[in-house]
């Protein structure tokens, strides 16, 4: 019996995704005629309508095509058998960084409602949870709005530690609310954990390719940065890690928890609990960034390094932005020792973090509903990764090379040596498109023949439309 309830998602959905799964798995294989639409609603004792949804929603997504006065039949590519990008081999010498003026150029786009939003890794508003949030800071604000036009404690508010503190249990990542300080979103986080372990001029070990604002942050801190072998399929390569320790000094590592940007990399944990051995010999601390730990696809949320090696010397960053409200700036550093470094870091920063948006996203974690809107955020953002995976698959070159990332939002395409993605996003801009090319994830010359692609918007037609003309423009590019 069908145990349906008011939130499932609508029949023809659920229908749709087991046909996919069954696709995904080898079962169905490509060119295979499916039943008709007839027999497959008899076999599933769906109505007519139902099973017409569902082979619609699989014809739009890529997974069946109709064949005129033949019927439906598996596609012929599968995304799936797409190879993932090479691991990186970076050279392994540390460098002075400058992105910045290439960054702001992108961003001024990226912000931009005219431009396909490809660019941004900034979720749509209709799928975070920003409205209630809202009205839960309108509800403080009321209640008890004067109380809370102060100068904060600096540590932030001990509600909201203590939520923070609560969800980290259940990840095994035992951490206080003492442990836990409330930040400027997760960049100041970064900031106030380089700044306790690194002075200018100092060399910090990072994945390559990396998230381009965590490249800002070590220019604007006189950083120098060591990009490591990173596999899209595993992560940082632990001999590789060793070997740069073992022969020059570097004073931190920083790394994505999970799901890292712009490779959406699952390190399983006993990678990650190497990575922590090797740290720990060489006595180097690490800085996580876990911002995307929450948006895992499957039902196990990946444990974070602090969960796994609790008694190393790793400061966790992270915060709401990808998944409540960017624009509260609530995020949070968590630290088993460096204590009162930090806390000055902080007060020098920011003297503390603004009252009443922490006592709204206090209240709002309390309420319980953040379990359930990560369900459906979890869902939306891997709907829309695996549509955009196909309309690639379809439109792009065909050794394009793409990650199959199992969290966050964003996709990572590798294309021949000799494609520059610095003229593909001249001509995209040109037609109104955003997306941003790989030269902005590295302090070397390297990744020009890469893109990303952020799938943090509603899906929808002009999505659609936007990646199929750039796969156009990349085979202009390359012939
Ligand atoms: C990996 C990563 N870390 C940190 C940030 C910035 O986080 P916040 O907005 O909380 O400062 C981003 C934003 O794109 C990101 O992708």
């Amino acid at each position: 019996m069908d145990q349906r309830t008011s939130s499932s998602p609508p029949l023809y959905e659920d229908l749709a995704a087991r046909v996919t799964a069954l696709v995904d798995a080898g079962v169905l294989r490509p060119g295979m005629r499916a039943p008709s639409v007839r027999a497959f609603a008899s076999q599933h004792q769906v109505s007519l309508t139902t099973a017409v949804q569902a082979y619609r929603l699989l014809e739009d997504r890529g997974v069946l095509e109709a064949r005129p006065k033949s019927g439906f039949y598996v596609t012929q590519r599968s995304h799936r058998q797409r190879a993932l990008p090479t691991a990186s081999q970076p050279p392994q010498r540390a460098r002075p960084v400058a992105v910045s003026s290439p960054v702001f150029s992108v961003l001024s786009y990226a912000g931009d409602p005219s431009y396909a939003p490809l660019g941004c890794a900034l979720p749509s508003a209709s799928l975070l949870a920003a409205e209630r949030l809202d009205r839960h800071l309108a509800r403080c604000a009321r209640v008890h709005g004067r109380h809370y036009n102060i100068y904060a404690d600096p540590h932030g508010d001990a509600e909201l530690r203590g939520q923070i503190s609560e969800r980290a249990l259940r990840l095994g990542h035992a951490v206080p609310p003492d442990g836990v300080l409330i930040t400027n979103g997760c960049t100041e986080a970064l900031n106030i954990a380089l700044g306790v372990t690194t002075k200018p001029g100092d060399t910090v070990a990072i994945e390559s390719p990396t998230y381009f604002g965590l490249l800002q942050v070590l220019e604007a801190r006189g950083l120098r940065a060591l990009e490591l072998p990173t596999d899209p399929a595993s992560g940082v390569d632990v001999a590789a890690l060793d070997k740069a320790l073992g022969t020059r000094r570097v004073a931190a590592c920083l790394f994505a928890s999970s799901f890292n940007n712009p490779l959406g990399t699952r390190t399983d944990d006993a990678r990650k609990a190497a990575i922590i051995r090797v740290l720990t010999r060489h006595g180097v601390p690490l800085i996580e960034d876990d911002i995307y730990g929450d948006i895992s696809f499957g039902d196990d949320r990946p444990r974070p390094f602090a969960a796994i090696g609790p008694n190393a010397d790793i400061i966790l960053c992270s915060s709401f932005s990808k998944t409540i409200a960017p624009g509260y700036r609530i995020g949070w550093l968590a630290a088993n020792r460096r204590h009162d470094e930090i806390l000055a870091a902080k007060f020098a920063l920011s003297l503390s973090g603004a009252a009443l948006p922490q006592k709204a996203m206090a209240d709002f974690l309390k309420s319980g509903g953040y379990d359930a809107h990560l369900r459906r955020i979890r869902k939306a953002f891997a709907d829309n990764v695996d549509r955009m995976r196909r309309v690639v698959d379809r439109s792009f070159p065909t050794d394009t090379r793409m990650t199959d990332p199992k969290g966050g939002f964003v996709l990572w395409l590798e294309l021949p040596e000799q494609f520059n993605s610095d003229a593909l996003y001249v001509s995209a801009i040109r037609e109104r498109i955003c997306f941003v090319p790989g030269g902005l994830f590295t302090a070397t010359s390297g990744y020009r023949n890469c893109l990303r692609l952020s799938c943090s918007h509603d899906w929808d037609a002009r999505i659609e439309r936007s990646v199929a003309r750039l796969g156009e423009l990349a085979h202009e590019l390359l012939t």
